[in-house]
């Protein structure tokens, strides 16, 4: 790790965010999932990188998050990691535990989180779930690893619910899924992504946990919010839900450069003389 002093000390922590909750402090949290982005994201500002398993849609093309694999969040873990220790080394870089890689068993979670944290050097892991995965997340954060939670719509449930519909609409699931939060903070989590489900429910939970919230698309009284970066970069025209907002428009910017290169090249435009050597 090549991060100096002064750089390591402006390192987002689990303490730190912690503090952004109590001083009120909103906390901004992207995906990433490659070296390039992971050093503009961190330059940028951005208090927590994600490298979400839902590399599995973005990166991989698959409808699901459930295909990737732990060898390939490694894989995305280690760019991403490299990417911030060789930028400002202030982002705080956490991983999605995949689908199959906790739930069997807490000693294979636990052994799984160990060969992340091990093989990444990144801050955290996440996992979705509540109660049923309390024991993991205690077994978890008892060793040392932070861990994350997931509540609401979890994505690698997807089979189980039929649709990402918003979650928790109805008051049974709603008063679970504030019991789940706060199975979950006790477990030890240091925090929770709140996934789809409807504001009011946000408001609760977040006023009712003393460990801060991320919401996507539970509305802005959380701690922080999360979006998936290829979403606010405007990467997939077919893609416009409503709790995305579209920063910029990089589809278009990259067709038009590329279309713009092969006219180059098939009209011998480029290279030019000062191009060549
Ligand atoms: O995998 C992911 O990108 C996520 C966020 C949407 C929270 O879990």
């Amino acid at each position: 790790m090549n991060r100096s002093t002064q750089q390591k000390a402006a390192h987002v922590t689990t303490r730190r965010l912690l503090d952004m909750k109590q001083n009120g402090e909103k906390i901004a949290m992207l995906t990433a999932y490659d070296y390039t982005m992971a050093r503009i994201l961190d330059r940028a500002g951005v208090d927590v990188l994600l490298v979400g398993d839902s590399a599995s849609n973005v990166f991989a093309g698959h409808s699901t998050t459930l295909p990737i694999t732990i060898e390939e969040m490694i894989y995305h873990a280690k760019a991403v990691v490299r990417g911030v220790h060789d930028e400002s080394g202030r982002a705080m870089v956490v991983i999605d535990m995949p689908f199959m890689s906790y739930q069997l068993s807490s000693e294979e979670a636990l052994r799984n989180a160990g060969k992340i944290m091990k093989e990444h050097e990144c801050d955290a892991v996440k996992l979705e779930g509540g109660r049923v995965i309390a024991d993991t997340v205690k077994r978890i954060t008892d060793v040392g690893i932070p861990v994350m939670g997931h509540l609401g719509l979890m994505p690698q449930s997807i089979y189980k619910y039929g649709s990402y519909r918003v979650r928790a609409q109805e008051e049974r699931e709603a008063e679970q899924l504030l019991e789940d939060a706060k199975i979950i903070e006790e477990a030890g989590a240091f925090a929770i992504v709140l996934e789809k489900i409807p504001s009011a429910l946000a408001v609760e939970v977040t006023r009712s946990l003393t460990i801060p919230t991320i919401g996507i698309g539970a509305g802005v009284a959380c701690d922080g919010q999360v979006l998936v970066i290829n979403d606010i970069l405007g990467l997939n025209r077919e893609f416009h839900p409503r709790f995305v907002r579209q920063y910029a428009d990089l589809n278009t910017v990259i067709e038009d450069a590329a279309r713009q290169y092969v006219e180059d090249v098939r009209e011998a435009n480029f290279p030019s003389p000062e191009e060549s050597y």
